[in-house]
């Protein structure tokens, strides 16, 4: 039987309308939108649809974004000095930085100078710290959704085998801990693994997230596995896929995510509940 299909842009849509629906209830209450800080350096062609998407995502929940889109040639102080102001806006609850950062600027430096009350992204050494402790304040978004998507088709985790394949900070690591959090037993596998499709067959859950498509057969799939894929890559032509092969994959999973329309429109959703969890912990002004 083909796998049934986890629609993540409906998923998605209820958790921006819940946001939506929260920030209603904050301004009745007399306090202020949940403001959003994003940053875009350069003009890598992915990083401007996903911001984009992010500010769009930000005016339809009702939260107030700030754009800052700043030239491929920022120096790495002019950005320092912006992440510090931003620390400073009291009408900014969360900053986020859209990665990757041009080569002659060094995004650890970037990502450990938000403040880790405002770090929506999740990113910083203090929340994933948090996360790996069991302890989670803000939480990376695509991990996080991709939980949140698996716990709405009644994913239980306890007694089952996560196969987490690429290793890394954005998607991999923290998709690791999450997992872990639920209470699933998990396997990451990662550039020096060997025999990839052997540790992919014994996956209950498996979450694909290396930006190669066709990197997991459909062949290698565990009949009756739920299968993420985090994969966007662009085709010749034109045409949006995933890392694993679809068709076949969909032959023997229970549960699949499409590409697009599966983990993308969560990635958003997540940021923007983080910012609003960030407004909450910020207070009332
Ligand atoms: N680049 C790719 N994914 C992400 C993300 O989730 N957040 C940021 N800031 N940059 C990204």
């Amino acid at each position: 039987m083909p796998a049934q299909i986890i629609d993540g842009k409906a998923i998605a849509a209820d958790v921006r309308n819940q946001v939506r629906l929260d920030i209603e209830q904050r301004i009745s209450a007399g306090q202020r939108a949940p403001g959003l800080a994003v940053i875009l350096v350069g003009a890598n062609p992915a990083s401007q649809v996903y911001v984009r998407k992010k500010r769009e995502a930000c005016d339809e929940a009702g939260l107030i974004s700030k754009s800052f889109d700043l030239d491929e040639n920022t120096d790495q102080q002019t950005l320092l000095d912006l992440i510090e102001d931003l620390n400073d806006d009291a009408t900014i609850d969360g900053i986020l930085v859209q990665l990757p950062l041009p080569d002659h600027i060094d995004s650890t430096l970037v990502l450990e100078a938000i403040h880790p009350d405002k770090d929506v992204d999740g990113f910083h050494p203090y929340n994933i710290g948090r996360l790996a402790q069991r302890m989670p304040v803000l939480r990376p978004c695509t991990p996080h959704g991709i939980i949140h998507m698996l716990e709405t088709i009644g994913e239980k985790f306890k007694g089952r085998h996560a196969v987490v394949v690429g290793a890394s900070n954005i998607v991999g690591r923290p998709m690791n801990l999450e997992l872990l959090l639920a209470g699933a037993t998990v396997t990451i596998t990662h550039r020096f693994t060997k025999d990839l499709a052997t540790h992919v067959a014994d996956a209950d859950i498996l979450v694909v997230a290396v930006g190669k498509p066709g990197i997991v057969k459909g062949e290698w799939v565990k009949p009756g596995a739920t299968v993420i894929d985090v994969g966007i890559n662009r085709l010749p032509d034109g045409k949006l896929t995933g890392d694993v092969d679809y068709a076949t994959a969909a032959e023997r999973a229970a549960w699949i995510t499409p590409v697009p329309g599966g983990v993308g429109p969560m990635t958003v959703a997540m940021l923007l509940r983080n910012t609003l969890q960030a407004a909450e912990k910020h207070g009332g002004l």
